[in-house]
């Protein structure tokens, strides 16, 4: 699979900066990163793809994006299985069990989260974000 989807929910555009950095990674691994808006894609375009990233802030109390990513989520884990999975997202002042609640999820769905963990940042991506994020796209790219 030379195409790798970043797919990803983003109110103020901390979560779309940290897809973009994702993308640069698998690029730089050789590889073609699409960045996708959520609303774009349905769980099914994801079928035939055996690593991709998902990308949401904490929302709501600690939880995803309940308009558009969490209905996409639950399409999307029956479909987990055997897949590996970057999860990315930002947030503003809790304690990320959003993020922790997502690799749970996604894991008793049967994938694998690469990084055995997902990458949060306050606010905006900073320089050692960027690193990380990088390196995932990387990673990704490798899968
Ligand atoms: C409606 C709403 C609910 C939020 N709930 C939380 C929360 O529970 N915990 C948290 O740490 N941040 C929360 N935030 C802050 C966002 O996660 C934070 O602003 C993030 O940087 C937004 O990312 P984005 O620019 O990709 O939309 C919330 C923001 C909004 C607008």
């Amino acid at each position: 699979m030379n195409k790798i989807k970043i797919v990803y929910w983003s109110g103020t555009g901390n979560t779309q900066m940290m897809a973009d950095k994702i993308a640069e990674g698998v690029n730089a691994a050789g590889k073609t990163a699409e960045v996708l808006v959520v609303d774009d894609v349905t769980a099914g375009d994801l079928q035939d793809d055996q690593a991709f990233a998902l990308g949401c802030p904490s929302m709501g109390v600690e939880q995803l994006e309940e308009g558009v990513m969490e209905p996409f989520m639950m399409d999307l884990e029956g479909e987990l299985s055997g897949k590996q999975v970057v999860l990315f997202g930002s947030y503003g002042w809790g304690n990320c069990e959003w993020m922790e609640d997502w690799v749970e999820r996604c894991e008793k769905a049967g994938a694998t989260v690469i990084g055995g963990e997902g990458i949060t940042c306050l606010g905006e991506p900073d320089g050692d974000t960027n690193d990380e994020l990088l390196n995932a796209g990387k990673a990704l790219a490798e899968a």
